[in-house]
């Protein structure tokens, strides 16, 4: 028997620390929160992704009464982006969360199936993403999804 140990990475950065471009991206996943349609959990998630050419696209999660059937703002914005520009690759996402009237003091946390998600795009165009977690107190950096969803189960595994 033998143990494996799992390292994630993760730089905590105060909104002022960051460079001009990661700074664009956060404000612009916090304007998209406004874009939320959220009537059943009144938790505005908005994300921004920024292409390798410059494109950003935003997104916002969308809610439904039967609620599964809604969609998370990572994968809003990042099946929007994927969709308008299939041959570019995404450099970063950011993702802001606003609920009880302020943004969140913790970094927004994505969703499994959204871990899932960025990393076969991560994948898809075999270039690392930057995925940005914004909160009032501290943004938390990752350098990539597999950060995000370490030991997981990719295109390479279905070839046994
Ligand atoms: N939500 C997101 O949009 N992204 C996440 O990473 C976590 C959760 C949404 C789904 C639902 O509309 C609301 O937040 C509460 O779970």
């Amino acid at each position: 028997m033998k143990n494996l140990e799992i390292v994630t990475r993760i730089s905590a950065y105060k909104y002022e620390e960051l460079n001009s471009e990661d700074k664009a991206l956060i404000d612009k996943a916090k304007e998209a929160t406004n874009l939320s349609y959220s009537p059943y959990s009144h938790f505005a998630v908005g994300a921004a992704v920024l292409l390798e050419d410059g494109k950003i696209f935003t997104g916002a999660n969308q809610e439904n009464a039967a609620y599964p059937s809604g969609l998370c703002a990572e994968r809003t914005a990042m099946f929007y982006a994927n969709a308008q520009c299939p041959n570019t690759a995404v450099k970063s996402i950011a993702i802001a969360c606003f609920t009880g009237g302020h943004f969140t003091s913790k970094p927004g946390s994505p969703c499994g199936n959204c871990r899932q998600v960025l990393l076969e795009t991560e994948h898809r165009f075999r270039h690392p993403m930057r995925i940005m977690l914004y909160g009032t107190e501290e943004i938390y950096v990752f350098e990539s999804a597999e950060s995000l969803l370490p030991h997981s189960f990719v295109d390479d595994d279905l070839n046994g």
